[in-house]
């Protein structure tokens, strides 16, 4: 009697785990065929009544039962947990042909590039690295370069003024003033990069804010031939071993004699294109002797003592090396312009 419930349970339970179709039914069939108040569970606590030698078969049936409800809910529930970890992949696939995210790298303007350029090659020529401030003085803007108020020359560079004796530096060569301050009459040799400002009408080559690199050399018997020695080794460093240079005569307040200094021409090596407006050459930068009075007035003996200096346009140095039409992108901040340069750096 007792074994024939037994098997009508199981009978029904495995009937039920077979229509089961998700693992929550299982978990309850589970409960109710084998929780502690499941009917076989409460069916234990008749063996006490039975006589003794039922007591072990009737048990034994029980614990079978049980046994094969239990398997059964396992090897369905495996099967339902496949499925489910089966969907989940599917769902999750990679599709690896697809193409990656690209990193987003920022690039250096070219206007830096440059100027780190230009650096190295001064400095393996054994020039230091000098600096002086953007917002400067008439004094060493102007007076100590032998540019005294009233002076013509200050026409050219007009600028932005603080107050009567402050303004926005015109250009670097205030920084040969400095130097020559802080070194004392000792020999210099150096560089100086940075920005520099002027009231200017901006177009494709002119921008009220624009960049220079200042050069210095002071030292005995110095001259002319090593001016354009190290211009020449700039320019063929620069612009490539081809590069050739022209010295023309010019004036500056604070260089005697003073030079222009063009390359031949990139475009057409010197015989005369657009470019170069059929010249052959382009200028880059000025230069020249420095003058007896910026000697003295910045306190070097000009009887002991000779230099040169030069002032080298960095955005025209970036625009022919790089073929860039416009000095205005320098400063636009426009990342499609910046990024074509990023990859080379
Ligand atoms: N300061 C000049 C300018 O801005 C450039 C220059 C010319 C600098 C000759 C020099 C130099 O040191 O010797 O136009």
């Amino acid at each position: 009697m007792a074994n024939e419930k037994i098997t009508q349970i199981v009978a029904n339970a495995l009937e039920k785990i077979k229509a089961s179709s998700i693992a929550d039914e299982l978990v309850e069939l589970k409960n109710t065929f084998l929780g502690k108040k499941s009917e076989l569970s409460s069916m234990t606590s008749l063996i006490g009544t039975l006589p003794n030698e039922e007591k072990k078969s009737f048990g034994a049936a029980i614990h079978e039962a049980k046994e094969k409800i239990s398997v059964e809910i396992e090897k369905k529930l495996a099967i339902f947990r496949e499925k489910e970890l089966n969907e989940k992949l599917a769902k999750e696939s990679i599709d690896i042909s697809l193409p990656g995210k690209d990193a987003h790298v920022g690039a250096r303007n070219p206007f830096h590039v440059i100027i780190d350029e230009i650096t190295d090659i001064f400095l393996g020529m054994g020039f230091e690295v000098a600096k002086g401030p953007e917002i400067e003085s008439d004094l060493y803007n102007f007076e100590l370069l032998n540019l005294p108020k009233d002076h013509p020359a200050r026409d050219m560079q007009d600028t932005f003024y603080i107050d009567a004796n402050t303004l926005l530096r015109t250009h670097t060569s205030p920084v040969q003033a400095r130097t020559m301050e802080a070194k004392k009459g000792e020999p210099v040799r150096i560089i100086c990069p940075g920005k520099t400002y002027r009231r200017d009408d901006d177009d494709a080559t002119h921008s009220h804010q624009f960049a220079q690199v200042e050069g210095l050399v002071i030292d005995k018997d110095i001259n002319i031939g090593h001016l354009k020695a190290t211009l020449e080794l700039f320019a063929k460093k620069m612009f490539g071993e081809k590069r050739e240079i022209r010295l023309r005569s010019s004036f500056f307040p604070f260089t005697e004699p003073s030079v222009e200094v063009d390359i031949t021409c990139a475009n057409c090596g010197g015989k005369g294109c657009n470019i170069c407006k059929g010249t052959g050459y382009i200028e880059i930068l000025g230069g020249g002797m420095v003058h007896p009075n910026v000697l003295k007035m910045n306190g070097y003996d000009p009887d002991k003592y000779s230099g040169f200096a030069f002032g080298i346009g960095i955005e025209r140095v970036a625009m022919l090396r790089y073929g860039i039409d416009d000095i205005r992108k320098f400063y636009t901040n426009d990342v499609r312009f910046i990024h074509q340069f990023g990859k080379k750096n």
